[in-house]
């Protein structure tokens, strides 16, 4: 299938026919991803190492998990107590298979979630707050359901950081979170001509 999806899933407005894509795309999701040099696992690998002093058993929200290319780390790192989240039941069942969450839901970022408030030490987002996807106003949610001192790692990719109001949205809720660090700049798939350039931005919830 190749180099098409990536193309058709940053360009889709419509969330009911991504949601379609992304079942056509998920068996090769973690090919094509491989394939094109994904950076947000090492990415991830480096914050978790090097940036924040977290427990084994902190409990981890991945949100808009997809398949869990990107947990697969936290894993390998030892981390178990790991919950997906996405809206697209055919990304989560290839998520399943791989046996690294403790509890997968299929839900929507978009609107309030079922999720408790004040239950997670550290809430992921990879490659999800963007065009398309899941907009500004989620990083609302994501605060709620962060720990008092928990962690939020997210990416978010420059060119719609502020045109997408993901910029105005972080600084709403800057009383709500603190800003431990944002990575330079990095090309999220250096073997795909389309990729974006994006930021890791890593906050502690006050
Ligand atoms: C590019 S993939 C990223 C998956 C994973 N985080 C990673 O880095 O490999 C984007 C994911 O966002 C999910 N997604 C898109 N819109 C969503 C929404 N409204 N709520 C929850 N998940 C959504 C898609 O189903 C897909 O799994």
């Amino acid at each position: 299938m190749g180099k098409k999806w990536l193309d058709i899933v940053y360009n889709e407005k419509s969330s009911i026919k991504l949601k379609q894509h992304y079942k056509f795309w998920a068996d090769d999701y973690d090919r094509d991803l491989v394939d094109w040099g994904y950076a947000y696992p090492s990415q991830l690998k480096k914050v978790m190492s090097q940036d924040i002093k977290v427990k084994k058993d902190s409990k981890i929200l991945d949100a808009g998990c997809g398949t869990g290319l990107v947990a697969q780390v936290l894993s390998d790192m030892n981390f178990k107590n790991i919950v997906g989240l996405d809206y697209s039941i055919d990304m989560l069942k290839i998520a399943k298979n791989k046996k690294i969450y403790k509890r997968l839901i299929h839900e929507s970022l978009n609107k309030k979630t079922s999720l408790r408030s004040n239950q997670f030490d550290i809430v992921l987002c990879t490659g999800v707050l963007t065009s398309g996807h899941v907009g500004a106003k989620a990083i609302n949610e994501l605060i709620r359901v962060t720990k008092n001192k928990g962690y939020l790692i997210l990416s978010i990719a420059e060119s719609i950081f502020e045109k997408l109001g993901f910029k105005d949205e972080i600084e709403k809720n800057k009383k709500q979170i603190s800003k431990i660090k944002i990575s330079k700049p990095f090309i999220a798939l250096p073997n795909h001509k389309s990729s974006a350039t994006s930021k890791m931005y890593l906050f502690q919830r006050v």
